[in-house]
C-alpha cells in the first residue's frame, strides 16, 4: 500500500505564473471566509491549469465570470480548470476556513482565541486554492476584517497601508508586501496580543521598525529575543553586507506551533520556546536557543526569501546555508570552541543515526511523499556542514566572494542547490563538480587512516574513503572534502612539515580528499609524531585512526585545535564504554578504566574555558555508541552510566571544590544570576558537578538539596540542573521537589514542560507509570506539540524504559501516535521517528517486538500520510 511519491527528476517548470495575490480574509465566529484575486500568467503551451487546495470551496470566477461546476473538477485536493484564457486572466477563488477546528496546524489556525497561519511547505492550499509551489512568486496584499474588540491586532506581511473601522463593531487593516515571494511565506495573525516595540538604524540610515507581539502576561519576557533581533541585523550586515529590506520587522509568539519558528516575510511566526526567555523561567540553553533561532529567522530573510527554492528538494539550500550563518553568529557572539563542539556532538546524536537508518537521504532527497516528513537533522544540520565545508575549502573571502555572486545572479528568483554551488565555485574559479555528491549521496562518510614516518623523515597519511550503503542507493562515489591536519611531537607540541605541492612550511594544512584512497606526503617531519586530524570536525564523517591509548592522551592533554582535543577524550570514553559494554554481556567485572581517567585528571585540573571544561567531562550520548546492528540500548544504557559512575567516584574529591571554584567566579560575575555567556559557562560547569556529586553520594546530596533547594535555585539553569540530578533517586523527596516546581509554574506554560521533560527522562522504574499518568495532568494537552514533545518525546529518547524488554514501552508510545495522528499528523510523524527509527538495527527480540507495534500502525486504514511515510520506510 506504498504511496504516491514526487521525484526531483519530476521538475518541470510551472504552466501559470501569478503576478499578484489580493487577498481578503473575512473571520467571523465560526469561521474564516477567503476570497483570492490572482493575476494568472499563463505560459506558452500551457495545459489545463491545475490548483492544490483542501479548503471548503464557495467559487470560482475567471475575469469576473463565475464558472459553472462543469467547468472545474476537484479530485485528491487538486482542482483543474478547463478552458482557461491563454492570455493573462483574473482568477478569483473563493474558500471557507473553520480556524477553530484545524489541530494541524497548518494553513489558517485558532490558539488561544487568536488566528494565526503556518505555510511552509505546503499550507498555502489549505487556505485557497494556488498552484503553491515556490517557484511561483507573486506580490501579495492582504486584507483582514474582524471583530475590533475581539481582534485589535491585525498583521500580515510587509507594510500596514489601509485600517479603520467598519460597521457592526469590526475593523479592518491592509497590508502590502513589495517583494515578489512564494506562498509558503505569506503570512497572517489577528487576535488580542500586546505589542513591544523597538528599532534598529540600519547601515544605509533607515530605521527599521521592530514589533515582537505576545499575549499580554508574556510581554515581560520579550527584551532578550528583541535584543537578540537587533545583534543578528547588525551581524548580517557586517559579516555579510546583508541589509534588511523592508520598513518594520515583526515577530509573533505563539504557544501551538509545529516547528521552532517560521520566516514569513516581514512577520515572523515563533513557537513561545524561542521567544519568551526570563532568569526565572529559562536556562541558559534556552537564552541561547532563542538567540539562534531569532538570527536564523532574520537571516533567512537574505538567504530563503530574496533568494528561495526552486522546489522542495532544494530545502537544504535555504536551511543549510541558513543553519551556518546562525552557528557563526553564535560563533562571533561567543566560544566558538565550545559552540564547534557543540554543533559537531549534536549532528552526531541526532543526524548520524538517521544517516545510518531507514530514513537516511541526501541532503538534497530524491523524493518524499509528506514533504514535512524531511525538515530533517540531515537537510538542517548535515546541510549546515556542507555549506562550512564550502567555507573551509575556499576561506572567508573566498566563501564571501561566492555569497556576493549568488546574490547577483540569484536576487528575487526561486533556484537550486546547483546554483549555490555554481556561484561558489565561479566566483573562485575552482572546480567543484565532484562536491555535488554531497547533494545527492546519503550516508556518513567513513575515513579510515593510518600513518608512518619513512627512512627520509617523510611523514605520510594515508587515507581510505568509504560512504556506506543506505536504502535508497548502495554503490557510492568518493567525495570531495577537507581534512584538516596538524601533527604533534611527544611532548604535544606542534610540529612543522612542508607541503610537496609548494614546498610552503606549515604546522597545519588542509588536505583535500577526492579519491576512494589517497596519499599525503609531508615533508620533513623526521621525529615520531601523532597526527591530529579533522581539526575543527572540518567534514561530517566518522574518523578511524589506530591510536593509541597514551596517544589520546596526549592529544587531550595538549592539542591547540580544541575539537580535536575534545575528541580524542571522546574516543577514550568510546573504548570504555565498549569494554563496559563487553563485561556487562559476559558478566564479568568492570574494567577500572585506568588510562581514561589518568588522562582526565588532566582535564579536571586544567586552567581552562569551564563550558570547554564541562564538555570535556561529558562521554558521548547514548545515540552516539549505538553500533551498527544487533544494538541491546539497554545494555549500552547500563554501560554508559556504569562509566558515570566510576568517574563520578573516581574524581569524588574533586567535584566540590570545583563547584565551589565556579560558584565563587559565577557570583563574582556583574547581575550573575542573568543569562550571560560567562555566567552560563560556569553554570554548566557547576551543573555537571553537581550531577557528578548526586550520583557519588545519592543520599547525603538529596538531603541538602532537599533543605537548600530555595537559596540553591538562584535561577532555572540552576534549578534545572538541580532537578535533573536528584530526578533518578528513588525518594518521595525528590517527589516532592517536582511536585513543588510544577506548582510554582503552574501559570508558565513553558516551564510545565520542562516538568513534563523531568518526568518522562527519569531512570526510576516508575516512569513508564508516571508518564501514563502525566497524561491526565491539567496541564499536558495532546493538541500542544510543545506538550506532547516534553513528555511523550522525552520518553521516546529514554532508552532505558522505551526499550523494556517485555514491549510495553513500544506499545504506550504506539498507542500515542495513534491518538496524536488523528489531531497533528506532523508530531505524530515525528513521534514514530524518534522512536522507533532504531528498529532494524536492534537486536531481535526487541526488533521483533518494535516491528509488530509498527506493523499495527501500518494496518490502520486513517493513518495520516505523514506518520505512513515513516513506518512504511522503517518497516521496509
Ligand atoms: N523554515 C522554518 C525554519 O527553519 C521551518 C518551517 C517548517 N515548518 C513545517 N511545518 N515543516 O526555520
Ligand atoms: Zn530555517
Amino acid at each position: 500500500m506504498s504511496q504516491t511519491a514526487k521525484f526531483l527528476k519530476d521538475y518541470r517548470a510551472p504552466e501559470y505564473l501569478i503576478e499578484r495575490v489580493d487577498l481578503c480574509f473575512d473571520v467571523f465566529d465560526g469561521h474564516t471566509a477567503v476570497t483570492a484575486v490572482m493575476r494568472v500568467l499563463p505560459q506558452t503551451g500551457a495545459g489545463a491549469m491545475r490548483l492544490h487546495g483542501s479548503a471548503e470551496l464557495l467559487g470560482i470566477s475567471v475575469d469576473g465570470r463565475r464558472l459553472p461546476e462543469s467547468a472545474y473538477r476537484l479530485a485528491n485536493e487538486v482542482l483543474t480548470l478547463d478552458g482557461t484564457p491563454a492570455q493573462p486572466f483574473e482568477l478569483t477563488v473563493q474558500t471557507k476556513l473553520y480556524p477553530h477546528d484545524n489541530t494541524t496546524l497548518m494553513g489558517l489556525y485558532q490558539s488561544g482565541g487568536n488566528l494565526y497561519t503556518q505555510c511552509e511547505p505546503e499550507g498555502f492550499r489549505k487556505i485557497t486554492f494556488h498552484p503553491d509551489r515556490p517557484d511561483v512568486m507573486s506580490i501579495y496584499t492582504t486584507e483582514i476584517r474582524a471583530d475590533k474588540a475581539r481582534f485589535p491586532v491585525l498583521l500580515a506581511n510587509g507594510n500596514r497601508t489601509d485600517g479603520g473601522d467598519l460597521p457592526n463593531g469590526r475593523h479592518f487593516a491592509v497590508w502590502h508586501d513589495p517583494f515578489a515571494k512564494p506562498s509558503y511565506l505569506f503570512a497572517l495573525v489577528a487576535g488580542d496580543l500586546s505589542c513591544t516595540r523597538d528599532s534598529f538604524r540600519a547601515a544605509d540610515g533607515r530605521e527599521i521598525a521592530i514589533e515582537f507581539y505576545t499575549r499580554a502576561a508574556d510581554a515581560d519576557k520579550v527584551a532578550f529575543a528583541v535584543q537578540s533581533l537587533k545583534h543578528a541585523m547588525k551581524w548580517d550586515e557586517s559579516r555579510f553586507g546583508l541589509v534588511y529590506d523592508l520598513d518594520i520587522y515583526m515577530v509573533v509568539a505563539v504557544g501551538d506551533f509545529n516547528m521552532g519558528a517560521m520566516e514569513n516575510k516581514g512577520l515572523n511566526i515563533f513557537n513561545t520556546k524561542y521567544v519568551l526567555a526570563d532568569a526565572r523561567t529559562a536556562t541558559d540553553a534556552d537564552f541561547d536557543g532563542v538567540e539562534s533561532v531569532i538570527a536564523h529567522e532574520y537571516f533567512h530573510n537574505w538567504t530563503g526569501n530574496r533568494v528561495t527554492c526552486r522546489d522542495w528538494f532544494q530545502l537544504s539550500l535555504k536551511e543549510g546555508l541558513t543553519v551556518f550563518r546562525d552557528q557563526e553568529f553564535s560563533a562571533d557572539r561567543n566560544s566558538r570552541a565550545v559552540r564547534r563542539i557543540h554543533n559537531a556532538a549534536f549532528l552526531r546524536r541526532h543526524q548520524f543515526p538517521e544517516d545510518a537508518g531507514p530514513m537516511a537521504h541526501p541532503i538534497r532527497p530524491a523524493s518524499y511523499v509528506e514533504m514535512n516528513n524531511f525538515y530533517t537533522m540531515t537537510v538542517y544540520e548535515k546541510g549546515a556542514e556542507v555549506v562550512r565545508m564550502y567555507h573551509t575549502l575556499l576561506g572567508e573571502d573566498g566563501f564571501q566572494k561566492g555569497m556576493k555572486l549568488y546574490f547577483q545572479r540569484h536576487d528575487g528568483q526561486a533556484v537550486t542547490c546547483d546554483d549555490f554551488r555554481a556561484a561558489m565555485a565561479d566566483a573562485n574559479g575552482v572546480d567543484l563538480s565532484q562536491f555535488a555528491l554531497w547533494y545527492s549521496q546519503a550516508g556518513t562518510p567513513v575515513l579510515d587512516v593510518s600513518g608512518s614516518l619513512r627512512d627520509n623523515g617523510d611523514y605520510v597519511l594515508r587515507v581510505r574513503q568509504t560512504v556506506p550503503p543506505t536504502p535508497d542507493m548502495v554503490e557510492k562515489q568518493p567525495m570531495m572534502m577537507p581534512l584538516k591536519t596538524a601533527l604533534l611531537d611527544e611532548n604535544g607540541d606542534a610540529v612543522r612539515f612542508r607541503l610537496p605541492e609548494n614546498g610552503a612550511d606549515t604546522a597545519e594544512t588542509v588536505l583535500l580528499l577526492t579519491e576512494a584512497e589517497q596519499e599525503f606526503v609531508l615533508q620533513g617531519v623526521n621525529r615520531a609524531v601523532t597526527p591530529s586530524l579533522l581539526r575543527g570536525f572540518s567534514a561530517p564523517v566518522r574518523l578511524n585512526f589506530p591510536y593509541t591509548d597514551q596517544q589520546l592522551a596526549l592529544l587531550l592533554a595538549h592539542d591547540d585545535d580544541p575539537f580535536a582535543r575534545w575528541e580524542a577524550g571522546q574516543t577514550l570514553y568510546r573504548r570504555a564504554v565498549a569494554a563496559n559494554e563487553t563485561a556487562l554481556a559476559d558478566n564479568a567485572p568492570l574494567p577500572d578504566h585506568a588510562a581514561l581517567f589518568a588522562a582526565l585528571e588532566h582535564v579536571v585540573r586544567a586552567d581552562i574555558d569551564p563550558a570547554f571544561k564541562a564538555v570535556l567531562l561529558t562521554p558521548p550520548a547514548e545515540e552516539e555508541l549505538w553500533r551498527a546492528s544487533d544494538i541491546d540500548p539497554v545494555r549500552l544504557h547500563h554501560a554508559r552510566e556504569a562509566l558515570l559512575d566510576a568517574l563520578a567516584r573516581h574524581f569524588a574529591e574533586d567535584w566540590l571544590p570545583l563547584n565551589l571554584q565556579a560558584k565563587t567566579a559565577e557570583e563574582a560575575l556583574p547581575d550573575c544570576y542573568a543569562y550571560s555567556p560567562e555566567a552560563a559557562a560556569w553554570r554548566s560547569l557547576r551543573n555537571l558537578c553537581r550531577s557528578m556529586m548526586l550520583r557519588a553520594a545519592p543520599a547525603e546530596q538529596l538531603e541538602y538539596v532537599f533543605e537548600h533547594y530555595d537559596e540553591m535555585a538562584q535561577n532555572m539553569s540552576h534549578e534545572w540542573g538541580l532537578l535533573n540530578a536528584v530526578n533518578h533517586i528513588d525518594d518521595p523527596r525528590r517527589d516532592a521537589l517536582l511536585a513543588r516546581f510544577a506548582e510554582k509554574f503552574a501559570d508558565q506554560a513553558l516551564v510545565l514542560d520542562k516538568y513534563f521533560a523531568l518526568i518522562a527522562c527519569s531512570r526510576r522504574a516508575d516512569t513508564p507509570q508516571c508518564v501514563r499518568e502525566a497524561l491526565s495532568h491539567p496541564a499536558f494537552a495532546p493538541t500542544n506539540p510543545n506538550k506532547v514533545r516534553a513528555l511523550l518525546g522525552t520518553f521516546a529518547r529514554n532508552h532505558l524504559h522505551l526499550h523494556a524488554a517485555d514491549g510495553a514501552g513500544y506499545r504506550f508510545i504506539a498507542e500515542r501516535v495513534r491518538e496524536t495522528d488523528v489531531l497533528n499528523p506532523q508530531t505524530a510523524a515525528d513521534l514514530v521517528r524518534a522512536a522507533f527509527s532504531l528498529c532494524c538495527r536492534l537486536e531481535p527480540h526487541r526488533r521483533a517486538l518494535m516491528k509488530s507495534e509498527l506493523e499495527k500502525l501500518a494496518a490502520l486504514p486513517e493513518l495520516s500520510k505523514d506518520t505512513r511515510e515513516i513506518v512504511e520506510k522503517i518497516l521496509a
